[in-house]
């Protein structure tokens, strides 16, 4: 370790004179799609006409048939797995390092979350891990194609067709990756998209569940809007899952610059891999060959060289006033929710018996113990993606 009192947090200058700061970009288009709808006063699905044109582009953009849209991605994942038939006492198979959601939407549905570790470059669930973890209970898997990089989904969608299991596909990071040329979302039984407000395309909150099978697709449906099959009459438990009209409106104009926005993702991805590159302390991310990868975030791992924690690398480097984060700091199945499903969850019985401890997932825990995310906004500019590089390549080089 060098001269630490060069570090912004301990009153040296700091690598940008001004915040950076992430956010989505809006223009006067989203503005002016909002401001139709107001005007229109058809704010709700029920009455205009802008989710249904959202969803059949959507569907379109990624390829499949039928698309239901919903209010945010955690009630996309739950409404897909419910429409795929998941019930109580069910296995799921889920990795353990992802967003939460992705394991609370198996437990919505009084379903079983059984975590299997991931791959230690894409940092995705392996086809490995998925075998051993299958029981005559597993009823479905969740693959997330985490920070905008897909899974290996053909051994996975090898090992569902052989056992019988759904595949569902979590797409909340990777809107417009791809995996040997097809569209994440269009590969497994079901996927579930997010736009929430920091996604590749966005609409503040906001969901999506693709399909190629019409009686999943309708299914859906239902759950979305009361299980209501006809003007009140009630088929099955379904929920109000549905988007406002002004969400799809932003959707619409959203999606129309997605392979823009994901171009420039890539291009800052590029800046940051030439700028940060052969650095001892750093591991950067991987693109497989498979992979059109779409960045949602430059996650990058710190090696044994450095010197300091992670959340101290972390915030050292936040002092320097350039963005980063910790995506995820806590493997899931380390989190008191899952250590204590009975207690914690919905108390259900067959949570008794479930149990996890450090060691279980080795590559989870490690991963999440030495990440951190660089973001990719299009909305910084290269110069910006330059400094924050700048700020990485001081710290480490005093903290190494
Ligand atoms: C991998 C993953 N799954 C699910 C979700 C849930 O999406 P939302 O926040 O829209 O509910 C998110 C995003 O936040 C996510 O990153």
């Amino acid at each position: 370790m060098k001269d630490l009192s060069k570090l912004a947090f301990f009153g040296g200058k700091p690598a940008s004179e001004q915040p950076i700061r992430p956010r989505p970009i809006i223009d006067e288009e989203e503005i002016k799609a909002v401001e139709e709808v107001l005007r229109s006063r058809n704010l709700s699905s029920l009455a205009g006409d802008k989710t249904k044109k959202f969803e059949e582009e959507f569907a379109k953009y990624i390829g499949t048939k039928f698309a239901i849209a919903t209010s945010n991605g955690t009630t996309a994942l739950h409404t897909a797995l419910a429409s795929a038939g998941v019930k109580a006492g069910d296995e799921v198979i889920v990795p353990p390092f992802t967003f939460v959601a992705t394991a609370t939407s198996v437990l919505h549905q009084d379903a079983i979350p059984v975590f299997a570790d991931i791959d230690k470059e894409t940092f995705t669930i392996t086809p490995e891990d998925i075998k051993r973890k299958i029981t005559q209970k597993t009823k479905a898997i969740i693959v997330v194609h985490l920070f905008g990089h897909p899974a290996e989904m053909d051994e996975i969608m090898e090992i569902a067709k052989e056992k019988n299991l759904i595949v569902i596909e979590d797409c909340a990071q990777a809107i417009g990756a791809e995996y040997k040329g097809k569209k994440v979302g269009s590969i497994g039984h079901i996927s579930a998209f997010s736009f929430y407000a920091t996604k590749n395309m966005m609409t503040g909150e906001g969901g999506m569940v693709l399909t190629n099978d019409e009686k999943i697709a309708n299914k859906a449906r239902l759950i979305r809007h009361h299980g209501q099959a006809s003007t009140y009459h009630y088929e099955i438990l379904g929920y109000n899952y549905r988007i406002t009209e002004m969400q799809a409106a932003i959707g619409l104009v959203q999606l129309r610059k997605l392979e823009t926005f994901n171009n420039i993702r890539r291009k800052h991805a590029k800046i940051y891999y030439d700028e940060l590159k052969g650095i001892k302390g750093l591991e950067l991310p991987v693109e497989k060959l498979y992979a059109k990868h779409v960045f949602h975030l430059y996650t990058i791992k710190l090696t044994e060289e450095t010197k300091v924690s992670r959340d101290e690398f972390v915030k050292y480097l936040r002092a320097e006033n350039v963005p980063a984060g910790v995506f995820y700091p806590t493997s899931l199945h380390l989190e008191p929710l899952f250590q204590n499903l009975y207690e914690r969850g919905k108390g259900l019985d067959f949570y008794k018996n479930i149990s996890y401890k450090v060691g279980d997932f080795p590559v989870s825990e490690d991963i999440s113990r030495r990440v951190f995310s660089l973001y990719t906004d299009p909305i910084l500019t290269d110069n910006e993606i330059i400094t924050i590089s700048s700020a990485v390549k001081k710290v480490i080089s005093i903290v190494t």
